[in-house]
């Protein structure tokens, strides 16, 4: 079997075939499944079938650590699964049924509906997420992509300038709670910013990203309603439809996307009628954006 590249998008996303993700890779595999996200940013696997979450964690770990486990907000009855590694993204409580209306898991995965970039509220943020379809609604329920180095590359050349060394404040007090999700002392704490670059230098490829997210919610050293209207300026920038590839799911795909160089989001779905059941595994980018060399602009 040959590893094989099919474009589904002009700027971002390609199906990967040729290769069993269910099974140990070689290393060769590996290299050339990392060089076709460093050229992608998004990856679909098309297998018919979920991964079991053995698998999904031994795939994932192919491509660095797995992130650190981390304070969540848990449905009121607690969690489906007892397994850190693999994040619930789904309308579904452990007793089986659909999460209440009112139900704090459900409220805050709404938030997946923003355009983000998972962990950015990290100090060290996500690498690669893997996010594999168990059960889908008839209808709705896409996932976007944005690529935020297209986004990057075309601003005009003051704009980058202007950007290039500027550090972001990234919390979830910042993107759930302009949904207006209460949060407890404790979350508070848990949920102090952290400093994180706009514009990031992929490591490999020396190409630069916006690194933006729903979580962003200040610019150093400028006034919070000034640093508010540039995110959003850039963010619609960043999200124009040439830029976005969406995917329709099916059962069984794996979609696997590099938080350092996309945004993604979630489509609107009839949550309270269809249940929804992805699950992702998630790598650590393993160093902090802000100490990586500053961004110089082309
Ligand atoms: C995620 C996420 C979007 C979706 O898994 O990180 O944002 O469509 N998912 O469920
Ligand atoms: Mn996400």
């Amino acid at each position: 079997m040959t590893i094989e590249f099919t474009p589904l998008h002009p700027v971002i996303g390609a199906e990967c075939t040729g290769v069993d993700i269910s099974r140990p890779l070689t290393q060769e595999e590996a290299a050339a499944i990392d060089a076709g996200m460093d050229k992608y940013a998004v990856l679909v696997f098309r297998r018919g079938a979920p991964l079991t979450t053995d698998e999904q964690i031994a795939f994932t770990k192919n491509f660095g650590d797995l992130e650190a486990p981390y304070t969540q907000i848990n449905a009121a009855e607690g969690m489906r699964w007892n397994n850190p590694a693999l994040s619930d993204i789904s309308n579904i409580s452990p007793t089986g049924g659909l999460l209440a209306r009112d139900d704090r898991k459900r409220l805050s995965g709404l938030g997946n509906q923003m355009w983000h970039s998972d962990s950015s509220y990290k100090a060290i943020p996500a690498r690669y997420s893997l996010l594999c379809a168990h059960v889908l609604p008839p209808e709705g329920g896409d996932t976007q992509f944005a690529d935020m180095r297209a986004g990057y590359d075309m601003l005009d050349r003051k704009t980058k300038l202007s950007i290039d060394d500027m550090v972001c404040e990234h919390s979830r007090i910042f993107s759930k709670g302009a949904l207006g999700i209460p949060f407890t002392e404790a979350e508070l704490k848990a949920f102090a910013p952290v400093r994180q670059r706009l514009v990031r230098t992929h490591r490999k490829t020396g190409r630069k990203s916006l690194f933006l997210s729903s979580h962003a919610g200040r610019i150093e050293g400028w006034p919070v309603p000034e640093a508010q209207i540039l995110l959003r300026e850039l963010t619609e920038h960043a999200t124009q439809r040439e830029f976005v590839y969406a995917h329709r799911w099916q059962v069984g795909d794996l979609v696997m996307w590099d938080n350092r160089t996309t945004m993604h989001r979630a489509r609107q779905y009839d949550d309270r009628v269809y249940p929804r059941d992805l699950r992702r595994t998630t790598s650590s980018d393993g160093v902090m954006t802000i100490e990586q060399t500053a961004a110089k602009a082309a």
